[in-house]
């Protein structure tokens, strides 16, 4: 067997030995019901809480699991605070994208002297489950990377947080783990943050599409996916080409007030499933045309799933040489058109879904168009 990395990690220089994402922090305006929305909505279990009750003032935080996936949801009870100057800007977004590190003063310091701005210096936090080290630093907008280190900890989350089990507790719907995480970067600046990932964070750009590639009658956009060395980790980043009207990317900027995280992709191994669930529970996700699948068969070939189920679930897919992908696209979680998720499965394809963004922003478009925003 061929135990060479494939050719586009050759140079990757892994100086940060990033193990996965450790968690997403979103900063909103209401946590628990943000929380209770994640929990009811997508399945999500709450693991870990700080708040009032357990001798935090400033700021309330439920740490919600799926799988391998956690995220972290949080308010400020304070007036002036940098939680709720960031809701002002930017409405509910993603604040912290954690990566899960083996020695987070390596991280901090290898990064910052390749030219990353501290967010926060390697600090360590205890109790009685033992100590955790983070740093951090800034990517693109306001968004962070906060490197955790938690070789040294047994407890639900982090010191701080005490451990939950609430009685109400929807099941799972089969999501696993974060597939990627996307950011909108303003006009001319998708290159500064390639150039980011791949000098400070030894990344390696795996994709790359244009706007020949992605454009519609109204939306053009830019992308490139970079990826750190063992894979675990991707992070498309795109930006908005010229269109004819105010493309989606632009219309997240505009709104998010710059630069950020657009989605994440969670992965599941039944998205049939898992879709049937969240519509289910009211999650509202794009609407796909039927004249989607009129020539599916022929774009993608022979596929395991019912064709009619797909259609009737609206799910995409999309082939390319290694294998075909199914996904689907909720609208945006917030009123605010910024951030939104996608669920993603993996059968065999490494690439995203060139071949339906036509399609998500065709139906996109039709939905601008009702917003009145293009
Ligand atoms: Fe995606």
């Amino acid at each position: 067997m061929d135990h060479t990395l494939p050719k586009q990690f050759e140079n990757a220089q892994d100086f940060l030995q990033l193990l996965g994402t450790d968690y997403i922090e979103m900063y909103v305006g209401n946590a628990k019901q943000s929380a209770y929305y994640f929990k009811t909505a997508f399945g999500f279990q709450e693991v870990a809480y700080a708040g009032l009750e357990t001798g935090v003032s400033d700021r309330t935080s439920y740490v919600l699991q799926q799988d391998k996936i956690r995220l972290v949801i949080t308010s400020s009870m304070e007036k002036d605070s940098d939680i709720n100057r960031h809701f002002l800007e930017h409405g509910d977004g993603v604040k912290i994208v954690a990566l899960w590190v083996d020695d987070a003063e390596s991280a901090y310091e290898e990064t910052t002297k390749r030219g990353a701005k501290s967010y926060q210096k390697p600090t360590t936090h205890s109790d009685d489950n033992g100590s955790v080290v983070t740093a951090g630093i800034y990517t693109y907008g306001e968004t962070v990377h906060l490197f955790v280190e938690r070789k040294n900890y047994t407890g639900a989350f982090l010191p701080g947080y005490v451990p939950r089990t609430p009685t109400y507790a929807p099941e799972p719907v089969g999501l696993k783990y974060i597939d990627h995480i996307v950011g909108n970067v303003d006009w001319g600046q998708m290159n500064v943050w390639v150039k980011f990932y791949a000098e400070v964070m030894g990344f390696t750009q795996i994709i790359s599409f244009d706007d020949d590639d992605i454009s519609t009658e109204y939306t053009a956009l830019m992308s490139k996916v970079m990826s750190n060395g063992n894979g675990r980790i991707k992070f498309p980043i795109n930006e908005p080409a010229e269109g004819k009207k105010r493309s989606q990317i632009e219309e997240y900027i505009k709104f998010y007030n710059g630069s950020g995280v657009q989605h994440l992709a969670l992965a599941t191994d039944n998205i049939i499933r898992t879709i049937h669930e969240l519509r289910e529970r009211g999650v509202e996700f794009l609407n796909v045309p039927d004249s989607y699948y009129t020539d599916l068969k022929d774009r993608v070939g022979a596929i395991d799933e019912d064709m009619e189920v797909l259609k009737r679930y609206k799910i995409l897919v999309d082939r390319d040489d290694e294998g075909y992908l199914l996904q689907l696209f909720t609208k945006p979680l917030m009123d605010r058109p910024t951030v939104f998720i996608e669920i993603i499965q993996r059968k065999g394809a490494t690439s995203f879904g060139k071949g339906n963004f036509k399609a998500l922003f065709e139906a996109i478009e039709r939905e601008q168009e009702q917003r009145g925003t293009l």
